[in-house]
């Protein structure tokens, strides 16, 4: 038996193939279900039991070797194919068509710069959130309509844990981890229960903006706000505020900015008004400073926040806010930008 595997080696340390068919001829000669080396192991039984550890380990070396040898012909050969598929090798390679960047980063990538020019810097907070830094901290009253279920998403098992309906929630998180001065803004996803349509999602993007510092005061908000809409939508742009409503703000103001169409004038776009709808802002109320531990009577701060697809559809003129969840590439790629 051992003079009959070390013959065996020999012969298959030797074996050459010409084609990719003899390499599968020898592999089933061989290593194939019914090939030498599986009789051998049949005959096995056969062997005295004081052989049985020499010769086991010489057909397993045997198998070993014969396995290795013909993946080695299998290799070679697969190699000699791809080489003469009549490719030719020396042309140059197909171009990497280059990805663009989601018009929603283009457009929170330009509110981030704008802002960091002014020294905000950015912070994050999580998305599933908690009935306090939502609402309770915000000054929201226990029977305002956001904390019904028809405005908000709960987690059913826990009503107090709720996928935030704004950016307004990080303000409380950075507060209570940040003393002031705190000059920062704060880009996020936020969910409403919402019917999707052409005009609005469940999902969408804020960035929030919080300033808090000692005498800080509404004309410092008119004027970062002022700032913001020129770098963004050109030197020429005027802005309004009108007095709102917040439970966290007092005083509120929404903001317009001077159609950037029409620069005013009226038109399709602002609805022949002239203005934008473009924000929510205004003074940090006392009380939010209070449910953060921050001395209300030292301090004082402006909050502002606005939707990031809103400020997209303006600056591209696009039609329908289903576009930026679709990821349809024709769409994507209309929007390359240095940003
Ligand atoms: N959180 C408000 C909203 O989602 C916007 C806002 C932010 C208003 C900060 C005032 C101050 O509509």
């Amino acid at each position: 038996m051992l003079d009959k595997i070390k013959a065996l080696k020999s012969e298959i340390e030797q074996i050459t193939a010409g084609t990719f068919e003899d390499v599968e001829g020898l592999r089933i000669k061989y290593i194939g279900k019914k090939g030498i080396i599986n009789q051998l192991f049949t005959d096995f039984k056969n062997v005295p039991s004081d052989k049985k550890k020499e010769v086991g380990q010489a057909m397993n070396e045997l198998k070993n070797l014969a396995t290795e040898k013909i993946n080695n012909l299998k290799e070679s050969f697969q190699t000699k194919i791809s080489h003469s598929s009549g490719a030719d090798l020396t042309m140059p390679g197909e171009p990497i068509a280059l990805g663009t960047r989601h018009p929603l980063a283009i457009v929170k990538n330009k509110i981030i710069s704008i802002f960091g020019r002014l020294g905000f810097i950015v912070a994050e907070g999580p998305e599933i959130e908690d009935d306090w830094h939502v609402f309770s901290a915000l000054n929201f009253p226990v029977e305002h309509p956001a904390r019904d279920m028809q405005d908000t998403f709960f987690i059913e098992k826990d009503p107090d844990i709720l996928l935030r309906t704004h950016t307004s929630s990080v303000q409380i998180r950075v507060m209570e981890n940040i003393p002031p001065p705190i000059r920062a803004i704060f880009p996020g996803r936020v969910f409403r229960n919402e019917a999707v349509s052409a005009r609005s999602h469940c999902i969408f993007h804020q960035v929030e903006g919080l300033y808090v510092d000692e005498n800080v005061s509404f004309a410092d908000l008119k004027q970062t706000l002022l700032y913001f809409a020129k770098e963004l939508f050109g030197v020429d742009s005027q802005i309004r505020l009108r007095p709102s409503y917040f439970p966290f703000t007092e005083p509120s103001a929404e903001m317009d900015v001077s159609c950037s169409l029409c620069g005013g004038k009226g038109c399709n776009l602002c609805k022949y008004t002239g203005w934008l709808e473009i924000l929510g802002c205004g003074m940090v109320d006392p009380n939010v400073f209070e449910a953060c531990n921050i001395d209300n009577k030292k301090y004082t701060g402006f909050a502002f926040g606005m939707g990031i697809e809103r400020i997209a559809i303006l600056l591209y003129g696009i039609k329908d806010i289903r576009l930026f969840f679709e990821n349809d590439i024709r769409f994507l790629k209309q929007f390359e930008s240095a940003f």
